[in-house]
């Protein structure tokens, strides 16, 4: 019997080499994978637990919220609230920032999270996650408001998500590279499987809902188009194609064997500016897959470098392997 090296003991060794990697930082990484594992327990129970089906509610986005969603959601805040690592949260189901409550110690690190990305997979059985991004409060261990989460991903000290697939597994970054962990649930620990995850720079697989092709800006619509041409067309390549409709598992698929993604804005509705959400899906996406060697880019500029303006805010996205996101860059000068 092999013994692995768990998520915790990870960090500690990270602790030596990494300034950012402080003991608050670990304290909340061990809150964060109380969340997910009990977030996985019971989408691995589906109907058995009753958290299938519609919550009968909206979130601030108006989009109908799925049991699991808002579940989820309470996780997350009782998983990390007390601690005294955290100043405030934020999620895409709560309409403002969630305070930690008066009788809990404040800490000095702001939360994001998705709790449950791909929701619209729960009730089919097929892979969802959580993602997470962790930023430092600017005021200390004062109490933030909406304005202190407004940083660039840039300023991420770590983000990571967690999928909910056949296996469930963690897959994060402090900044020095992108790490991923396997649960094994016989003794509750992440396992340290996937060490300096690495997107290889080319492929021949691309990611999007080709269902908006005709929203898409020319760019992207030339991209897309070049490669369905195959092998007889500008690219002389056959390109695949694949789409799961839930971030985590195209991110995870993406930095195993490569690939590009792409939700790119479009004109379906001119006032979102895309679909996916800077704060807790775009950003801590591209610290991973960035920290994985990969690109991340809206088409016009870093995901990573956009001052953010709204907690809500959506951004487009185009991310994976670096010459294909290079190459969809150029198309948008
Ligand atoms: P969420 O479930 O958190 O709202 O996010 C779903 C996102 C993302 O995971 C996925 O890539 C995309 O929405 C799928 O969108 P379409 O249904 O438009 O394909
Ligand atoms: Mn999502
Ligand atoms: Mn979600």
């Amino acid at each position: 019997m092999q013994i692995g090296v768990t998520l915790q003991q990870y960090l500690l060794i990270e602790q030596k080499k990494n300034s950012k990697v402080d003991n608050d930082l670990i304290g909340l990484f061990g809150d964060i994978t109380v969340a997910c594992k009990n977030i996985s327990n019971a989408v691995r129970h589906g109907a058995l637990y009753g958290v299938l089906g519609s919550a009968g509610s909206e979130n601030v986005q108006g989009e109908t919220q799925k049991k699991l969603d808002v579940m989820s959601n309470d996780v997350f805040i009782h998983s990390t609230e007390r601690n005294g690592y955290l100043g405030a949260m934020a999620s895409e189901e709560m309409d403002d920032i969630y305070h930690i409550p008066d009788q809990f110690p404040r800490g000095k690190y702001l939360l994001t999270f998705d709790p449950l990305d791909g929701s619209s997979n729960i009730d089919v059985n097929i892979t969802v996650g959580s993602i997470f991004s962790i930023l430092k409060n600017p005021k200390g261990t004062g109490k933030p408001d909406t304005q202190d989460f407004l940083q660039p991903g840039t300023q991420q000290i770590a983000a990571g998500f967690c999928l909910y697939g056949p296996s469930t597994m963690m897959v994060m970054t402090v900044g020095n590279g992108t790490q991923g962990f396997t649960l094994d649930s016989g003794i509750g620990e992440f396992i340290w499987t996937h060490e300096d995850i690495e997107i290889s720079p080319d492929t021949k697989e691309f990611s999007i809902n080709t269902s908006n092709q005709r929203f898409w800006e020319d760019p992207v619509k030339r991209y897309i188009q070049e490669c369905k041409d195959g092998k007889t067309g500008p690219r002389a390549t056959d390109f695949n194609m694949r789409w799961v409709a839930s971030m985590v598992a195209e991110v995870y698929r993406i930095l195993n064997r490569g690939g590009i993604f792409l939700y790119p804005r479009d004109t379906k509705d001119p006032s979102k500016a895309g679909k996916l959400r800077l704060m807790y899906e775009a950003n801590p996406m591209s610290f991973i897959v960035e920290q994985a060697g990969g690109g991340s880019t809206t088409g016009y500029e870093r995901i990573m470098e956009i001052k953010p303006e709204a907690l809500h805010q959506r951004v487009a996205v185009i991310l994976g392997s670096k010459n294909e996101v290079d190459l969809v860059r150029r198309y948008h000068q």
